[in-house]
């Protein structure tokens, strides 16, 4: 949601700050700020949009400085302007956070029944003032931290920079990431890894409710109650956090590109190719054959994968699955059998929704396992099992590499457990497998179709609406084709079930409104082409991403036909994540739009 970053350093610190904030910029771009001590006082700069303003303004005004705080905001409270921009500050001490302090108003009423008075809309601004009155009562900077916290309802993860202070900074967690960094006679703070990632690869993450005081000598934490406590300290490949475009224009194409390979890595942490079966990184503490039925939650495109895998879980492994979106898995109070199993499935591994999902099921006594692309995360730490994605960091705001990655796991955890419900025999699983090794390859092959898509491009970035369509695990596919082109092209977009076309969205066909079709030639691509053949009969615009032989026997005038390669159905989901994804990315080019942080988005939804 929004990112945060501290430094206790030995030389200027505003340029460190700004680059950390660069790698933190993937949370959110609505406005970014710092904050230092210069010789003893507060500084700040702000400036509201992307990170480059406030450049500008640190090259017109620059901040000096051995210490502070920086912070790139996603606005939840108050209006991304500057304003409104982190750090917060009072004459005693800055703040910058990361979530939602949902008592604010109540706390923003006391204070100003005190006679404080507020500059800004935020929620931020009352945690600046409550430390602030504190200090005023006669507390010392961390006194007024401890005393304050427990007033603090909501998720949040908090950095402060006191006056008159230029060896502390204090970090605070409370359902939002925080990171302590160690460096040579310097002390990091940050949201992730990949915020730290230029300073030191020695990290410590912050437990629920731990709050850490920062000096150059390191940092004492403490839990919730005020104990000091020990966190392990790890050694982060900061390698794998080399963030660049490569000669790629976008994060996002750089990332489309790279799924052959992170797929293929993917699947070589789940496969043992050499027996041609699925051999999971670590043993389930349960037993797939006494499910009577598997939950899966997550958000947005992640939901999508769980969608696929539904029909993957069903077939396979003939285990009924219940599957819905986070936000109202967490509030639904579905009944859930103990040593059941939940999997929830995140890119990011912090998405509030589906964190809440997991500890609901958790406190259902359901064991819980997670496909995760971020293992240090707090649903990685919080599920009985984590599943990586090898994804590599993923910093466009619209997913396809985790996708996939996604996508390449949640298979492999069908196939075993068709293998642990005795449904698919080892002659199957190798079958299953075989398929599976091909897909990489497959997908540089639908890599090759680009050019192809490239003009279809500039015909969808003409409409103002857009159906996808598919059947079976192609539709939540056309689903999430029309999540990655209406997240970053703007254009309005939906995927329905091609068979629930005539019982209304059909309406809404006519010249103006192209229908791309998800539809390789599996058991019901015949049923597809009845729905195809309703389009056409309306004038609407057929695009078909399909295979050769689909696309030779359908027999009607299309748009456009994006031909893949010739696949087991059962791994389309994941050759097909190409297309849709080249096809949202270059209308959204041919458009202008703003690819890697598209408005009002932000990677990680750490609020609800
Ligand atoms: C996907 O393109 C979107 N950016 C968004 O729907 C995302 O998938 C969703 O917010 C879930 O995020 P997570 O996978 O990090 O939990």
């Amino acid at each position: 949601m929004c990112g945060i970053v501290g430094i206790v350093g030995n030389g200027a610190v505003a340029g460190p700050l700004v680059e950390a904030l660069r790698r933190l910029e993937y949370r959110g771009y609505d406005s970014a700020g710092i904050a230092t001590l210069e010789h003893g006082r507060l500084a700040r700069r702000r400036a509201s949009g992307k990170l480059v303003n406030l450049e500008a303004r640190l090259r017109e005004e620059p901040l000096a400085g051995a210490i502070g705080i920086g912070h790139t905001r996603w606005a939840t409270h108050g209006r991304p302007n500057e304003t409104n921009a982190h750090p917060h500050a009072t004459a005693r001490l800055a703040v910058v956070h990361n979530g939602i302090i949902e008592n604010f108003r109540e706390l923003k009423h006391e204070l100003e029944a005190k006679g404080v008075r507020f500059e800004s809309e935020t929620d931020t601004e009352v945690v600046a003032q409550l430390v602030s009155h504190a200090m005023d009562q006669g507390l010392g900077p961390v006194e007024a931290v401890a005393a304050c916290l427990p007033r603090l309802r909501g998720a949040f993860a908090l950095g402060f920079l006191f006056a008159g202070h230029d060896d502390l900074l204090v970090g605070a967690r409370h359902g939002a990431p925080l990171a302590i960094g160690y460096g040579a006679g310097e002390t990091y703070l940050g949201s992730d890894a990949l915020a730290l990632a230029p300073f030191t690869d020695a990290l410590t993450y912050l437990e629920e409710g731990d709050w850490a005081i920062l000096s150059r000598s390191g940092a004492e934490i403490r839990d919730i109650h005020g104990a000091v406590v020990q966190r392990p300290r790890q050694t982060i490949a900061t390698q794998a956090y080399r963030i660049d475009k490569g000669n790629h224009r976008h994060f996002m194409a750089k990332e489309i590109h790279e799924q052959p390979e992170v797929v293929g890595r993917t699947l070589s942490h789940y496969v043992d190719l050499a027996q041609g079966r699925v051999a999971l990184p670590e043993p389930l503490p349960f037993d797939f054959a006494k499910l009577s039925r598997l939950n899966i939650t997550a958000c947005g495109t992640a939901y999508y994968a769980g969608l696929v895998a539904r029909y993957w879980f069903e077939q396979i492994a003939r285990l009924p699955v219940e599957i819905d979106v986070a936000s109202e898995a967490r509030y639904r109070e579905a009944p859930l059998e103990r040593d059941g199993l939940t999997l929830v499935i995140s890119q990011s591994g912090e998405t509030a929704d589906t964190l809440a999902s997991l500890r609901y099921a958790k406190s259902q006594g359901q064991h819980s396992v997670c496909v995760v692309n971020v293992p240090t995360s707090t649903i990685a730490r919080e599920s009985s099992v984590a599943l990586p994605t090898l994804a590599g960091p993923e910093i466009g705001v619209a997913s396809t590499k985790a996708f996939s990655c996604q996508l390449t796991v949640l298979l492999c955890l069908a196939i075993a457990a068709g293998r642990a419900r005795g449904t698919i025999d080892a002659a199957e699983e190798r079958r299953l497998v075989d398929a599976l090794i091909t897909v990489p390859g497959l997908m540089a092959d639908a890599l090759a179709r680009e050019n192809e898509i490239e003009g279809l491009a500039r015909e969808i970035a003409k409409a103002r609406d857009v159906l996808y369509l598919g059947r079976g695990t192609s539709y939540p596919m056309a689903m999430e084709g029309a999540l990655k082109l209406k997240e970053i092209s703007y254009i309005h977009a939906e995927g329905y079930a091609a068979g629930e076309l005539k019982h209304g969205p059909i309406a809404l066909i006519d010249e103006s409104v192209p229908v791309i079709v998800i539809a390789p030639h599996d058991a019901v691509f015949e049923k597809t082409v009845s729905n195809m053949q309703e389009v056409a009969a309306r004038g609407g615009r057929i695009v078909l991403i399909g295979d050769a032989k689909g696309a030779a026997e359908h027999g009607l005038d299309t748009l456009a036909t994006v031909t893949m390669p010739d696949l087991d159905p059962t791994v389309a989901p994941i050759v097909y994540a190409v297309p849709i994804q080249l096809v949202a990315y270059h209308t959204a080019v041919v458009m202008g739009k703003d690819v890697d942080q598209p408005r009002n988005l932000a990677k990680s939804v750490t609020v609800e």
